[in-house]
């Protein structure tokens, strides 16, 4: 997601773009860039990938007092310094963040007009549409009112005119936008976080309001250019807990944006019951290798058994640090498949490197865009959970498991299984809402606990107790079912917890029975189940909504994720960063 930042006032602008720029890195960008005002002409710098570059070819202490500047997630045209923002066109220069979707019908027009068009994006056609739109009124103001009228899409600007360098516009539709002020100047910010380190007094810039910002006041007008007054606002707290919203933890925030995360990945990739052209065609590949590690290792077991139980295509699924040093056996018809939340886990980027050595086609199925993996992989397949900030991967594990489904639906070519989707945000959200508190109850006392499933809820069972053990600091270890009584089962005590995921109907008996030898041993049985089953080999049933197999995990995963979460809460751990862990792991 698009971030923007202004500031004009008395202070040097480009601290403040650039702290407030760094504070927007969570939405994710690929290049940033700035435009600020020096000796009464206007300067644009911008660079791909981190802040940090741009921030090596800027000045910071430049004798400049008005800026705007701006992170880019690449939707139109590839990240490169000219794709990136700021753009000028005539004597417009603008940030945006949003989608202009009659871009195309725009620039036909100002082409016409005698324009010309450097860069891929739909932002280009806004400065020029406004500096056609100011040729013909000679005002700023009337200029933005007409081209904001003539945008279709979600767009939050941030405006400067050559021929007033004194001020900076902003209007938005859609996108997020807002003013706010400090003792010494002005800001403009697609969010607060971006602006607490200054100030904590802001307005909510409503649809097509526009602001006029100064160095000693800003103003607000309505569409017909009328002035209007808001009221302003204080917030009351810090930059984490802005982020946060009214959540306690990231990790609690993000579990709960899981209904979103679905729809938002699941729309990306498929319309109508058929797959967009976002979804390459993979006809050509009969063998399948998945790499990750951790959680992204777990996904890629959801993927094995549902590739393997709706193709003929066999999967191989390795942990990336093994994988990168043994020998594998594939050949032109194999793909190998990277999962990574971050896309720049060392061991799964050398992992693609080597397949790539070895001319074998890699797909990458990543959350951060412009990492090193999505840039070094064939193919990319986005998930699109968003910025997830908790150490603990949740989201962004549930938007990998749709997506794997989605890529077992593709290579099946069984359209049919796409209507499995229908009705999983509903429940999505129930389970969202249930209350997990007993569960945690029963666990958060315990040092040791297990995990037991078989086939794909063995892979459930993984990311569980992993989610377990790295949020809670529990010991906690996961198995199929059936290998316990070969040895392990000798570790059950009374009132060791044992949670068993049965959803797989065809072989519930079978876990079943070894859930019975752990009670018969006074373990604690957690039993997670889809099915219909009242016995009394259990202490406690979680009841899942049940769903078609391709698309169970999706839901399967909740529970878990909340089970862990409050079960490290009650022992008071530190949830989002947990002892030992980083988020994004670039060591081998
Ligand atoms: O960014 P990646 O998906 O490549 O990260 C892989 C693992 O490091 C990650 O899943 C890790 O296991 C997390 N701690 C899981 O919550």
């Amino acid at each position: 997601m698009c971030g923007i930042v202004g500031y004009i006032g008395t202070d040097k602008a480009l601290p403040k773009v650039l702290s407030g720029l760094k504070f927007l890195e969570y939405r994710g960008y690929d290049s940033a860039g700035i435009a600020f005002v020096k000796n009464k002409s206007l300067n644009i710098l911008k660079e791909v990938g981190r802040i940090e570059n741009l921030d090596k070819k800027i000045n910071a202490q430049e004798e400049t007092y008005v800026s705007i500047g701006h992170t880019r997630w690449a939707t139109h045209g590839k990240p490169n310094v000219i794709n990136s923002h700021p753009h000028k066109n005539g004597k417009f220069t603008v940030v945006h963040n949003g989608i202009i979707e009659n871009y195309v019908l725009i620039k036909e027009k100002l082409i016409k007009e005698g324009y010309s068009f450097l860069s891929e994006t739909d932002t280009e056609v806004i400065p020029a549409l406004l500096d056609y739109n100011y040729s013909i009124s000679k005002d700023i103001m009337v200029s933005i009112r007409d081209t904001i009228k003539e945008l279709e899409g979600s767009y939050a600007l941030g405006i400067i005119c050559d021929d007033d360098l004194k001020h900076i516009y902003a209007v938005r539709n859609g996108s997020p936008l807002i003013i706010a002020r400090d003792e010494k100047g002005y800001f403009l910010s697609s969010d607060v976080p971006a602006i607490l380190n200054f100030t904590n007094k802001y307005i909510l810039l409503d649809e097509s309001e526009i602001a006029k910002l100064s160095f000693d006041e800003y103003k607000i007008y309505d569409t017909n250019l009328d002035e209007i007054r808001k009221e302003e606002k204080i917030f009351d707290g810090t930059p984490d807990s802005a982020m946060k919203g009214n959540y306690e933890h990231y990790m609690l925030k993000e579990i709960h944006e899981e209904g979103k995360v679905f729809k938002d990945t699941l729309n990306y990739y498929v319309d109508n019951y058929k797959f967009k052209n976002t979804m390459p065609n993979f006809k050509k590949y009969n063998k399948i290798h998945i790499i990750g590690c951790g959680s992204a290792y777990y996904v890629g077991n959801i993927g094995k058994y549902l590739i393997e139980e709706y193709t003929n295509i066999p999967v191989l699924v390795e942990v990336a640090s093994e994988y990168r040093y043994k020998k594998n056996f594939y050949d032109k018809d194999t793909l190998v498949i990277v999962i990574s939340q971050s896309g720049e886990t060392a061991d799964s980027l050398a992992a693609l490197r080597k397949a790539k050595e070895d001319k074998i086609d890699t797909l990458a199925i990543v959350n951060v865009v412009g990492s090193s993996i999505s840039r070094e992989a064939d193919y990319t397949l986005y998930v699109k959970a968003g910025p997830e900030i908790a150490v603990a991967t949740t989201k962004a594990f549930l938007a990998q498991t749709v997506l794997i489904s989605l890529l077992a639906v593709k290579f099946s070519n069984n359209l049919n299984l796409l209507k499995e989707y229908d009705n999983l945000e509903k429940h999505i959200c129930n389970l969202l809402n249930n209350n997990y508190e007993k569960y945690a109850e029963a666990i958060y006392k315990h040092e040791d606990t297990f995990f037991i499933g078989r086939l794909i809820d063995y892979a459930l069972c993984l990311e569980g107790s992993l989610k377990l053990k790295e949020t809670s600091y529990i010991n906690s270890v996961a198995f199929q079912a059936g290998e316990l009584k070969h040895g392990t089962i000798s570790l059950i005590k009374d009132g060791t917890p044992v949670i068993g995921i049965c959803t797989d109907e065809n072989i519930i008996n079978k876990t079943i029975s070894n859930l019975k030898e752990v009670k018969a041993r006074n373990a604690y049985v957690i039993f997670i189940t889809n099915e219909d089953i009242d016995e009394d080999f259990y202490d406690l049933k979680l009841v899942l909504p049940k769903v078609h197999k391709l698309v169970m995990p999706i839901l399967s995963i909740i529970p878990l994720q909340l089970i862990a979460y409050e079960v490290a809460k009650k022992r008071g751990c530190d949830i989002d960063k947990p002892q030992n862990l980083a988020k994004s792991v670039t060591v081998e």
